[in-house]
This record gives structure tokens, C-alpha cells and sequence, in this order.
């Protein structure tokens, strides 16, 4: 059960607006006896870097800006090009290469036929001042990483290229604040460093194999990048879920369904696209929904109302629209 002790200490450090104390007040009150047990955390998917490959964890803490493993959290790095755009696996496959490991106070990079590149987590930056870029019509405070990390990675993709990183104290975009073609369905607060939309991308269980039914060769679920996996049983379920309980007391709600693109055909551990256009083209014939336009939808993205530590494994339970 939730202890209302616990609650007043945490959340006076990192709950920021009144709507968020509000939701946390309800859950408190019992609102929870609402929430339905639908399964359990399946996977904890991170990727550092963004638009690079996986960093799978079996715990993790749940933080408002995104999951955070050993110093490091989801999309604290950045690939950017001479013009200051973002690179992402839309141009550059190879991306979904790239590994992460870390160890104390160090993020390490691996990719075929590279040597290792570490970064400190968090850069010096006494070289430099942080400067402004604007990523999806946000703008987000950066720090630059530094020559090695520009060597590196622009040797790996054979162009000029560099890499920026940043975290809360820097800098953070609230989804709140984005332009959509629709509704935006985010509350002020529903912060990310450099996530598409928010910082938590939920897929399950049940959807991957529903569609996997139909597919030679299966796709992973690291092709849909997303941040947690549930375990359940009914296929995109996950569309209906208004909010998340985690435990005790993890608590998240609904934001946006996830349009996908060509990305969901790169073969994540090789970078090859998929000469059938798949699983793009399956969902295309029967994921498409109005208003979200032709991009079918899969995964669904979620914000943090209440922080905490989480397991794979750990009960989830939902609350249905
Ligand atoms: C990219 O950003 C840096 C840092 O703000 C700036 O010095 C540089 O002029 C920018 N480049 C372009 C092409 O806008």
C-alpha cells in the first residue's frame, strides 16, 4: 500500500504542478481499487543515445524525464549534423549499431569495427558553454561532448558529424508545450531530454505476438524502441489504458499513440531494412486510426506521474478509459 509518509517526502522534491499532486492525491485516496491487475513488466529498453542501439536493463529507477540505470538515462546523448540537425536511423541504419555499456561514471560505445569510445557521464564543461538547439520545434539546453566523441563518431558514419548530451539541470522539453496535429493530450510537467515525445514509449506482450503471427521472418520489439514492455494477454490493450500503476505507487498516464515510420523495418543488430516493408506494412492494413493520419500506430506514449524503482517482473496494473 501506498505510505502517505513516503509520498509527502518524495514528492515535494519531484512533483512540480498542481495537476500532478492532484493525480497522486486520488491514487493516495484509493483510487487505486480502480486500477485492474493486466500482467507484468516484460522488458526495461533504454537507448542512451538517441536513434542509436538498445541498452536493456533488468531494474531501473523511474524518473519523470525517463528511466535511469547506473548514472545514466533514456536519450541523454545526441547525434547532431553540421547544420545542427539531429541524425537519426531515418538516414543512418548503421546507428541501431551502436551499443552502450556503462561503468562507473563512464557511458562506453561500441560499433563494428570501432574502437571503444567512453564518455564521462556528464561533460566537462569548462571547454564550452552550453548552447540552445532546437530539436522538434522545442528548444533544449545542450553541452557539446567533446573532440574524441566528434572523431568517432564521424569516422563511424564517414561525415562530419558531433554529438551533444544534456539532463535535467540543463535542460528538458515538455510535451505539454508541442504542437500536434490533434488534442494534446500531455500535462504541463511531462517532461524529456531528447525522447520523440515522452519519455516513456509502452508497447506489450500481446501485440508483438499478434503481429508476429502474420510475419516471416518475427520482428524483435527492439525494432518498435520501446521503454517498457508489459507482459499481458489481449493485443493493443495498451490503447485503452488511461493510466499505469507499477507496484505500489509507480504511477504514469496516457499521452499519444505512437505513429510509426520506416524505422520499424530496420533489423536492429544488423541495420538492414527489410526488403518487404515489414512489420510497417501489416500494421499500415489494419493500425491506422483517425486523427493520426497514415502512419499506423503501435505502442502507445506515456508520462510519469510518480517516480520510483522498478524490476522486470513487477505486477502492472491499469485503469481503462
Ligand atoms: C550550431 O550550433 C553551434 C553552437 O550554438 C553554433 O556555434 C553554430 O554556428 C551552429 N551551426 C549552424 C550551422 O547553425
Amino acid at each position: 500500500m501506498l505510505k502517505s509518509t513516503h509520498i509527502n517526502t518524495v514528492s515535494a522534491v519531484v512533483l512540480t504542478s498542481a495537476a500532478k499532486l492532484a493525480g497522486l492525491y486520488i491514487v493516495a485516496q484509493g483510487h487505486r481499487a480502480k486500477f485492474q491487475k493486466i500482467g507484468t513488466v516484460a522488458n526495461l529498453f533504454m537507448y542512451p543515445v538517441k536513434s542509436c542501439g538498445v541498452l536493456e536493463t533488468k531494474q531501473a529507477k523511474i524518473t519523470n524525464v525517463g528511466l535511469e540505470w547506473d548514472g545514466v538515462i533514456d536519450r541523454q546523448w545526441m547525434i547532431l549534423d553540421e547544420r545542427n540537425e539531429t541524425i537519426t536511423m531515418k538516414e543512418e541504419p548503421r546507428l541501431s549499431c551502436i551499443r552502450c555499456t556503462t561503468d562507473t561514471n563512464k557511458l562506453h560505445l561500441h560499433a563494428p569495427d570501432m574502437p571503444v569510445l567512453s564518455l564521462p557521464m556528464r561533460p566537462d564543461l569548462s571547454g564550452g558553454k552550453p548552447f540552445t538547439l532546437k530539436l522538434l520545434n522545442q528548444l533544449i539546453s545542450v553541452a557539446e561532448c567533446g573532440d574524441d566523441a566528434k572523431k568517432w563518431i564521424s569516422g563511424f558514419l564517414g561525415r562530419a558529424a558531433y554529438m551533444v548530451f544534456s539532463c535535467p539541470d540543463l535542460g528538458t522539453r515538455d510535451a505539454y508545450l508541442r504542437q500536434r496535429k490533434w488534442s494534446n493530450e500531455a500535462k504541463s510537467g511531462d517532461v524529456s531530454i531528447f525522447a520523440y515525445l515522452t519519455s516513456y514509449l509502452v508497447t506489450s506482450t500481446a501485440s508483438l505476438k499478434h503481429i508476429n503471427s502474420q510475419l516471416d521472418p518475427p520482428v524483435s520489439m527492439v525494432n518498435f524502441r520501446p521503454n517498457l514492455v508489459i507482459d499481458n494477454t489481449e493485443p493493443f490493450d495498451e490503447d485503452n489504458w488511461k493510466e499505469i500503476l507499477i507496484g505500489d505507487q509507480i504511477l504514469f498516464h496516457t499521452v499519444e499513440p505512437c505513429r510509426r515510420c520506416v524505422i520499424t523495418t530496420i533489423e536492429p543488430d544488423t541495420a538492414n531494412k527489410r526488403a518487404d516493408v515489414q512489420p510497417l506494412k501489416l500494421l499500415r492494413s489494419f493500425r491506422c486510426r483517425a486523427p493520426y493520419g497514415g502512419s499506423p500506430l503501435f505502442g502507445v506514449y506515456f508520462a510519469n506521474d510518480f517516480p520510483g524503482f522498478i524490476k522486470v517482473g513487477d505486477p502492472v496494473y491499469v485503469l481503462k478509459a
